[in-house]
């Protein structure tokens, strides 16, 4: 066994959420800005596998690989993972240490599940030394997405496995693809936490109260997903704001924006974005806006005086 270091980047759906769940197209694109990293060093023999996650005063212990571990929260979320690669590779329980630091916030919508699977997992497969291809790693990483949200449409795990912008189709192969200009985006957190599991569930609830209504709106979010990456591969970077502002109102019709999340937007608009829209499961996490590089500080602090607790800037591309 050797020491080893592996990590995961955050993600953010630029166009396309909950309607993914139902078979329309998403696309979605890394977030490098922050980063799961994990430290793999070999332990105190007897000791299984201790898992320290500093940041959050937290240690856990996977002594058993009987079964899987329970599906408490942070257990699922730290231990599962681990537990999963290690029974994947069908070894017997090793002596690891590892020690997790996360720049992703947690429950906002950029993916910070899935990428401490994903972390974690390249961990002890980097430390056992077992290769893992991203297939079998995006396998492992859904079904903790699974354990944790319910019906997830896998879109998380893919990109953030896969580190490229990807067209994601639910059930369909991964497609990713390239773009052609970089764009500037920011990503402003509303402070408040969105778990993925309530929103997608009521979407899903108001889908079967009414499918013909809800159908098209799925319908018509699936079509800005189209033309959006038609765009963004032709470098036509001036069409995806006010695609962002239309997908934004399908999804405030789908009743996961909030009030937090329209004054964000509304506020990125006013101040020059070139358009705005909630990105992830909504009512609460993040927003993004697209942005031409030279206002950026500007609409950045118009986020704040809006209620952003955190606004990142990225280049996409
Ligand atoms: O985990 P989040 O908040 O980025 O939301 C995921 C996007 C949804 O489309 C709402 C759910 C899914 O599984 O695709």
């Amino acid at each position: 066994m050797k020491p080893v270091s592996a990590s995961a980047p955050g993600k953010v759906i630029l166009f396309g959420e909950h309607a993914v769940v139902h078979g329309q197209p998403a696309v979605a694109v890394p977030l490098n800005a922050v980063q799961v990293t994990v430290r793999a060093v070999p332990g105190r023999p007897g000791s299984g596998v201790i898992i320290k996650a500093p940041d959050a005063h937290c240690t856990l212990h996977l002594t058993s690989l009987d079964q899987p571990p329970d599906t408490h929260s942070l257990e699922n979320a730290l231990v599962y993972p681990v537990w999963l690669a290690l029974d994947a590779l069908k070894t017997p329980l090793p002596d690891l240490t590892l020690t997790i630091h996360s720049t992703i916030p947690v429950a906002s919508g950029l993916g910070s599940g899935a990428a401490l699977a994903a972390a974690l997992i390249r961990a002890v497969v980097g430390a056992l030394d077992h290769p893992l291809s991203k297939e079998a790693l995006n396998a492992l990483v859904f079904e903790v997405e699974k354990r944790h949200h319910g019906t997830p449409s896998g879109i998380d795990n893919t990109v953030i496995v896969y580190e490229q912008p990807v067209y994601f189709v639910r059930d369909n192969p991964i497609e990713t693809f390239s773009i052609a200009r970089p764009f500037t985006l920011l990503v402003a957190n509303s402070g408040k936490n969105s778990p993925t599991r309530i929103p997608v569930g009521e979407v899903r609830q108001l889908y079967e109260s009414d499918p013909e209504l809800y159908g098209q709106i799925f319908a018509c979010i699936g079509d800005i997903v189209r033309r959006a990456r038609t765009a963004i591969e032709h470098g036509d970077i001036e069409s995806l704001g006010p695609l962002m502002n239309e997908n934004h109102s399908l999804l405030r019709e789908l009743t996961v924006s909030s009030d937090e999340l329209d004054r964000l937007c509304d506020a990125a608009r006013q101040a020059g974005a070139g358009g705005a829209k909630l990105s992830g499961a909504g009512r609460g996490g993040n927003i993004i806006a697209i942005t031409r590089p030279d206002q950026a500080a500007v609409i950045t602090e118009a986020l704040r005086q809006a209620g952003a607790v955190s606004v990142i800037e990225t280049a996409v591309g």
